[in-house]
């Protein structure tokens, strides 16, 4: 009989048995599927002004075999939660998973949550279990997206040829920062942010743009900084001195030899410039500066998005798994 509880991610016994879950149940996957345990012991008991975290365990015994996690965004799209759920892979196909699933469901809708997303993983192009499911759950797939990766020395090997196609970006100023946006181009970064949701390609995904005012964005930045997480930023800033595009690259203190892009976006208005790849060759060569154990980055974009598709694949990344991003309404 396996029982589903709550956890006290401040618990660091029970943090650490539902981190091992989560771990055992990644294995099998490419590239770096799960944070190493330093990395989710900081994030994990930080507050987060963005967003709520519940964390649940499947217990048999004195044994944790299933490991939940429910996001809750807090500042915008309230109407959603992220649903996460991991199996210990010598106990699948017991109904663990299918259970863990019902609880985070219940606890999003007690929190007023209509729509759950979800995440399933696959080898490239194939399908499996994880698709599997999701559908037995009730999850559509909302947006079909590949995660890449590459190695930082493939991307030192075509750096200077990128540079100088990106250099035709000349009317536009580069201004890079780690985490913490200078004062000066704080509201206009904002209004960029606000884009994001309605600019990024989301499938079906039932997610709505949002305001990012400066308060807003100083608190989000203060978390990442007290967790040792560094938002390694390139801005293009235009002519009339505003912010025309944003890339950046994050960094863990507590894993510097893997990066992760985080958010890319160039505003309609500016498109066109070459201003995608110039920023991620900011990027790119900003991290492989900073962090001398730096080995890969990974990255993850819809597979319709062909222009981001373009600038990642000049920069060398390679498709390693596909990404499902699944949903369903209550
Ligand atoms: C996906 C995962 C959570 C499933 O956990 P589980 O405890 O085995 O799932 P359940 O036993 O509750 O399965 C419920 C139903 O899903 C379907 N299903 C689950 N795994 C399947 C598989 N490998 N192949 C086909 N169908 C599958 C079946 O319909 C199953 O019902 P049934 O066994 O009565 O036929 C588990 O395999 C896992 O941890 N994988 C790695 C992490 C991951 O991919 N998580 C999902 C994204 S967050």
């Amino acid at each position: 009989m396996v029982d589903i509880e709550q956890l006290n991610p401040r618990n660091e016994a029970a943090l650490r048995a539902w981190w091992e879950v989560g771990r055992a149940a990644t294995a099998e996957r490419p590239g770096r599927p799960w944070p190493v345990w330093e990395q989710s012991r900081v994030a994990m008991t930080a507050d987060s002004p963005e967003r709520g975290v519940t964390l649940l365990g499947a217990i048999d015994g004195r044994e944790m075999v299933g490991a939940g996690l429910l996001t809750r965004p807090l500042r915008d799209n309230l109407h959603t939660a992220m649903a996460f759920a991991y199996v210990r892979p010598d106990r699948t196909r017991e109904g663990i998973g299918r259970a863990l699933v019902g609880e985070l469901e219940v606890i999003a809708a007690g929190d007023g949550r209509t729509t759950i997303q979800g995440e399933a993983y696959l080898p490239p192009g194939g399908s499996g279990g994880p698709e599997a499911f999701a559908t037995a759950l009730g999850y559509d797939v909302a947006s079909r997206e590949a995660i890449k990766e590459l190695a930082l020395s493939d991307y030192l090997e075509r750096r200077d040829s990128l540079a100088a196609v990106a250099g035709a970006a000349a009317d536009y100023r580069i201004v890079t920062f780690d985490t913490v946006c200078p004062d000066e181009h704080l509201e206009s970064f904002g209004r960029l942010l606000g884009m994001l949701m309605s600019e990024v390609p989301l499938g079906e995904l039932d997610l709505s743009a949002s305001e990012w005012t400066p308060e807003r964005i100083r608190a989000a930045e203060q978390r990442q900084v007290g967790i040792g997480r560094h938002v390694q930023t390139a801005m293009a800033m235009a002519p009339d001195g505003s912010v025309a595009g944003v890339s950046d690259v994050r960094v863990d203190d507590r894993d510097p030899t893997h990066g992760q892009v985080g958010i890319t976006l160039v505003d309609p208005a500016h498109r066109g410039h070459r201003l995608g790849l110039a920023l991620k060759v900011a990027t790119h060569d900003l991290v492989a500066a900073t962090y001398p154990l730096l080995v890969t980055l990974d990255t993850s974009n819809a597979e319709v998005n062909t222009w981001m598709n373009a600038v990642n694949e000049a920069l060398g990344y390679r498709t390693i798994e596909t990404l499902l991003e699944l949903q369903k309404k209550l």
